[in-house]
């Protein structure tokens, strides 16, 4: 039995649902320098999978801003039967699943919001050209932290890196990471459940620029950022796509081997250093 840390759990890609797999699909092969590698065929112009360096997207048919799934990584087999059997072991009924993007062995638990999270073997893939930018984190919006953080970090293993709490000693939101890198999934607590936004790591400065101009260059403004985050200290841009999902480029997210868990204030400058923040409770 092992915990989501130790299994190495990474996040490898993203499933999301949208009205127009195409017209999304589009958008991202164009401002997320990705391209179509594969499309069944389907309802509404079928199932997109998209894929750059580093980062991979599956887009099909459903409502709007919606998870089909989350799909991590874990390091080997011993880190996906590890932590199958703990998942086994926690009462989650880990259910096989099979994956174009993982290997055999795949499986998938339901978070109490209803997210459908797969954790599999990635797969070998060509060398794909464009900008720098694997994809990260994902985060969450949810009516419950405590039921996130549970079901993540207790259950799942995930390690709980930071978390933010008001004055009245609610925590507001969750930082947790399956490897070194500060967080590969949160949550925020808000009056919805779903997805918070989903994140790129472009790694430094100059990178942060690059995509910045790239938006441009696709007439796509910033709706947040540039700015500095306090909890994992990575500097960010974001904007949205055509279906309100929001996307953050990032940088210089902290790595973290051994220190305590740190708790912030729920103020602007937490969420950025730099200035302005979207708080979302
Ligand atoms: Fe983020």
């Amino acid at each position: 039995m092992l915990t989501a840390v130790q299994a190495g759990a990474y996040l490898h890609h993203l499933h999301l649902y949208t009205p127009d797999p195409a017209g999304l699909a589009s958008f991202y092969a164009e401002v997320m320098d990705m391209a179509v590698v594969d499309l069944q065929s389907g309802p509404r112009g079928g199932t997109f999978m998209l894929a750059g360096p580093g980062r991979r997207l599956i887009l099909s048919d459903g409502p709007a801003k919606t998870l089909g799934h989350a799909g991590f990584a874990l390091r080997d087999q011993d880190g996906l039967d590890g932590l199958c059997a703990r998942a086994e072991a926690h009462g989650l009924a880990p259910t096989p699943i099979v994956t174009p993007l993982f290997g055999p062995g795949a499986f998938a638990v339901t978070d109490p919001d209803h997210n459908t999270i797969v954790f599999g073997l990635a797969q070998p893939e060509p060398p794909r050209r464009g900008l720098r930018g694997p994809v990260q984190h994902l985060t969450l919006a949810t009516k419950s932290v405590r039921a996130i953080e549970g079901f993540y970090a207790e259950k799942l293993g995930f390690a709980v890196a930071d978390r933010v709490v008001d004055a009245t000693g609610r925590v507001t939101t969750c930082f947790m990471r399956g490897n070194h890198e500060h967080h590969n999934l949160a949550c925020f607590l808000q009056d919805r459940a779903g997805i918070d936004h989903h994140a790129y790591e472009a790694g430094e400065w100059d990178t942060i620029r690059d995509w910045a101009d790239r938006f441009a260059a696709h007439g796509v403004t910033l709706m947040w950022g540039p700015g500095r985050h306090g909890p994992g200290n990575n500097l960010f841009i974001f904007i949205e796509d055509p279906d309100g999902n929001w996307i953050e480029v990032s940088a210089e997210l902290e790595v973290i081997h051994d220190r305590p868990v740190k708790e912030w204030p729920h103020e602007e400058r937490t969420l950025n250093l730099w200035g302005r923040a979207i708080m979302r409770s």
